[in-house]
């Protein structure tokens, strides 16, 4: 880690296009990037391939220490993720691999153990951290905090036309009943909830464009100091 690196933080729900806007607004500015999302769900994924039980804590925290999550970028630039040396991008984004990282999330010792390594991706000349926590718990001294947002509505039907296109056979009534269950348990879990920090800029991407947010997040980057 570096604490001179600034950080831009992008909190917010499921759905709320983090992802998407944090990754362009890196390669626009040049700077790292960490997709804490993709660790929970590692250790989801981990979990699974070991059979654990999503309810034998002890056995999660383990699994959490054990696996080994590398970032990689293939030729075409596309983010690949790697559990303990074996390609795991498409089993990653699955609702499974989303519901397990939601459940393991809310165990303390999970984020205890995670907090380092998220730390670790602070380098210059600096990082775009998606997540939920970022400004509150990971980098509450970060000097560019953004909290995205979407209705449910949107946001499920964002997530539709996604496995869609990938032609995974989904209801979009069922993605926003799992999308709402897992907002609420994200926020209301008593660790690092799902909350905007207070000096966080919230942004409603309800109906707006790719390049309206990315422009909202870059003049967020560019209005503030150090
Ligand atoms: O962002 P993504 O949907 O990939 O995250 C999957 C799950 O991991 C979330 O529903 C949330 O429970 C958990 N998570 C978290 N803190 C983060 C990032 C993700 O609790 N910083």
């Amino acid at each position: 880690m570096d604490s001179a690196a600034p950080v831009l933080t992008i909190d917010g729900p499921s759905g709320s296009g983090k992802g998407t806007i944090s990754r362009i607004v890196a390669q626009r500015l040049g700077w790292h990037y960490l997709d804490s999302g993709a660790l929970y769900r590692a250790v989801g994924v981990a979990a699974g391939w070991a059979d654990l039980d999503l309810d034998d804590g002890g056995a999660l925290v383990r699994c959490t220490f054990d696996t080994v999550v590398a970032f990689r970028e293939d030729g075409d630039g596309e983010l690949r993720v790697l559990i303990n040396g074996n390609d795991a991008t498409d089993e990653l984004r699955t609702e499974t691999a989303g519901a397990a990282a939601s459940a393991i999330a809310a165990i303390p010792e999970v984020r205890a153990a995670l907090k380092d390594r998220q730390r670790a991706f602070r380098q210059l000349p600096g990082l775009v951290a998606d997540g939920r926590d970022m400004g509150t718990v990971i980098f509450p001294d970060a000097a560019r905090k953004v909290f995205l947002t979407a209705s449910a509505e949107e946001r499920a039907a964002r997530r539709y036309k996604q496995l869609k296109d990938k032609g995974v056979s989904v209801t979009l009534d069922g993605l926003l009943r799992e999308i709402l269950a897992r907002d609420a348990r994200d926020a209301s879990r008593a660790v690092a909830p799902l909350r905007p920090a207070e000096d966080a800029i919230r942004i409603d991407t309800t109906g707006l464009p790719i390049e309206d947010v990315v422009a909202r997040v870059l003049d967020v980057v560019s209005r503030s100091a150090g």
